[in-house]
């Protein structure tokens, strides 16, 4: 298998990899074998030793290698992402990606391309960090109908505005901080102008739903206009700030589904559970028709919580390799429509 990207996440996925090495045979079938890890400048300082004769700037030739069977994407953004990508997959890799952007972006294409490969394409680190939700999305509650999603899906902007309610701190201040923590993306303008809640909300969406939604359907508002005497207002009416991912099945008077996505700031009551997720933690509420309310609860950024998601979807798809079998595919999806821009 090869890592392409070596940041806050591909570190830690080459550490895991390493520490857990044994436990990850015996849960695969089979030795996993690190053969390469792409990064963009071979000196750049980094979180992980990684042995020099691994390290490469050649992704695509790592991602062509034929002893290549399964490839993990952590770095992030469109391109070279997708190309890489796309080139895994029509070599005969499946493929574990923790990126959001692209797949809110252009999934559909990277389904497309995984389902004539006939491989995996899994992504639950895309979602809320280390919280399983993608996989009871597409796979537990695929007997049900599903409502209704309600979350806090971005950790940078969470620990801002808890860091705002709680400690008074300044807006720069506790970015600053959720920087440094290893939670913001490399440009924090997607955390903040609510871009990375939309990616995501997008994807819970479209498996929530069994719609193609993209980010460009949702509509988005970040918090860099909340200001601290926002925050202060809101604890003096019993709330808190959060910024909300709403996802919904819409029913018109006729019969006719259509699904509407949006992402901005929301004050909730002290006494929701949603205003009790504090820090870089994510939240995601399930409203379903058969099962009810559910909720799933967790880190939702950071290094190693990310890692875990990704190095769990690397077993069962370096296991279905093996075992020459696949996981669920995406191309089942209802002809539902989309409204434009979070209409309801
Ligand atoms: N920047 C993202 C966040 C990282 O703050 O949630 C996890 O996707």
């Amino acid at each position: 298998m090869a890592v392409l990207g070596c940041g806050v996440v591909g570190s830690q996925v080459v550490r895991l990899l390493h520490e857990q090495s044994g436990d990850l045979a015996a849960r695969v079938g089979a030795p996993v074998e690190l053969a390469g890890v792409a990064v963009r400048r071979l000196d750049a300082p980094r979180d992980v030793d990684v042995p020099t004769g691994l390290l490469t700037t050649d992704a695509l030739g790592l991602v062509t290698r034929d002893d290549v069977d399964v490839v993990v994407e952590v770095i992030g953004g469109v391109e070279p992402a997708r190309s890489l990508i796309l080139a895994a997959l029509e070599n005969g890799a499946s493929v574990v990606t923790a990126n959001k952007a692209l797949l809110a972006e252009d999934g559909p294409t990277l389904y497309e391309a995984a389902e004539k490969a006939g491989r995996d394409l899994y992504y639950e680190a895309a979602v809320a960090g280390a919280i399983p939700i993608l996989r009871p999305l597409r796979e537990s509650l695929a007997g049900d109908k599903v409502t209704r999603v309600l979350g806090i899906v971005n950790g940078t902007t969470n620990f801002i505005l808890d860091k705002m309610d709680t400690q008074g701190s300044g807006f720069e201040e506790a970015l600053e901080e959720a920087q440094a923590l290893g939670y913001a993306e490399a440009d924090p303008t997607a955390d903040v102008e609510g871009f990375d809640a939309a990616a995501k909300a997008a994807i819970l969406a479209s498996l929530a739903f069994h719609s193609r939604v993209t980010a460009a359907d949702v509509h988005r508002e970040g918090i860099s206009d909340v200001t601290s005497g926002d925050v202060r207002s809101a604890a003096d009416m019993g709330c808190v700030v959060k910024l909300l991912a709403i996802a919904e099945l819409n029913t018109s008077d006729s019969g006719e589904e259509a699904v509407s996505v949006r992402v901005h700031p929301a004050m909730i009551p002290r006494e929701h559970p949603l205003a009790s997720v504090r820090e870089a933690y994510n939240a995601v509420f399930v409203e379903s028709e058969a099962a009810g309310q559910l909720m799933f609860y967790g880190p939702g950024a950071g290094g190693a919580p990310t890692a875990s998601a990704v190095l769990g979807d690397l077993v069962t798809v370096a296991r279905n390799h093996r075992q020459g079998t696949r996981g669920v595919g995406e191309s089942a999806y209802a002809d539902r429509a989309v409204l434009p821009m979070g209409e309801t």
